[in-house]
């Protein structure tokens, strides 16, 4: 008799996912509270030959070279700077991603910091709850208009087109930029002319070694006084601590942040910027979303171990 093909699962998996993986016939371990590093450690990836996993576990050669069977890595997330892929292709090990899977959740929460630090909701709802809201004045809490704004959108893949399109419902004109030319209406080839004309930029980059602080220190001071960034992406595009001096000395309006260079942490002069919204990673945070990534992640696991057919082809691996 063979040996069962093992799978080890890192994270809950919303929705149909979970069920579907137990009736896979698969021997599934779930780690529960158990971190990726412990589950090393005891051995437990031993006979694994896939793993389903999220975007805080590292995933390198310490993993590879505990799980020798393993052949296929399913993340619920779009990105994957988590993972080892080039390692991963060299030993033949599959990564499986759920591109599409979050595109309007993720734009939604682009427009909501949009909008947050446009409108300085955040700066107006703490003093509203903290009780020094004194009542209604002409001049108060004052911000940036969408309508009639120009929006420059960093990185033209699918979540970029997806904040295009609803900006453009708010009566904003948006011009974008990608490392390829897109041959569509409002490409702009230089990302420094792009920052320069726009009253909002929306970063929609992957994490890799190009966009290191691809909004650093220089770029931040080529946006205008009046500019707003948002970031949805990966924390790594922005330099926080610049972004943190350019916030305080006023040389830029506001930032709405949802991702962070060292999550959980927040740049700690981040967190005390004037015009600065954050929330704690949750642009793909609904609950049709989340089950969606979940059941895509385990859909392609199942696939590439055999266990489902190939016309339910493998996604391929794409960024945020
Ligand atoms: C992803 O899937 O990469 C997102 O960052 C999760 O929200």
């Amino acid at each position: 008799m063979s040996a069962p093909i093992g799978v080890l699962v890192t994270c809950p998996l919303p929705g149909a996912a979970g069920e579907c993986l137990a009736a896979s016939g698969l021997d599934v371990d779930h780690l529960g509270d158990v971190g990726l590093d412990e589950a090393v450690e005891r051995g437990r990836l031993d006979g694994v030959h896939g793993i389903v996993c999220t975007l805080t576990d590292r995933i390198d050669a310490r993993v590879f070279d505990a799980a020798p069977h393993l052949t296929a890595i399913a993340t619920v997330s779009v990105g994957h700077d988590h993972i080892d892929t080039e390692l991963a292709a060299r030993r033949g090990i599959q990564v499986i991603t759920t591109p599409g899977a979050l595109d309007d959740a993720t734009a939604d929460l682009a427009m909501l910091l949009l909008l947050a630090a446009s409108r300085r909701s955040t700066e107006a709802e703490a003093d509203l709850r903290s009780g020094r809201w004194s009542g209604w004045d002409v001049d108060q809490y004052l911000g940036m208009d969408l309508a009639g704004a120009t929006l420059g959108v960093v990185g033209w893949g699918r979540i970029g087109r997806a904040v295009a399109r609803r900006a453009e419902a708010f009566g904003m004109d948006v011009i974008h930029h990608g490392r390829r030319a897109t041959g569509e209406a409002g490409y702009v080839a230089d990302l420094d002319h792009l920052l320069a004309q726009s009253d909002a930029v929306s970063l929609h980059v992957p994490s890799t070694p190009d966009t290191h602080h691809l909004i650093d220190e220089r770029r931040l001071a080529l946006l205008r006084p009046t500019a707003v960034l948002v970031n949805t992406a990966r924390g790594s595009v922005v330099d926080e601590a610049a972004l943190a001096d350019a916030l305080h000395d006023r040389r830029l309006f506001g930032a709405g942040l949802d991702v962070f260079e060292r999550e959980p942490v927040v740049h700690p002069r981040l967190l005390t910027a004037p015009g600065v919204t954050v929330l704690p990673h949750i642009g793909s945070a609904t609950i049709r979303t989340r089950s969606r990534m979940a059941e895509m992640a385990v859909d392609g696991l199942l696939t590439s171990l055999g266990v489902l057919p190939s016309n339910s082809t493998p996604h391929e691996s794409e960024s945020p």
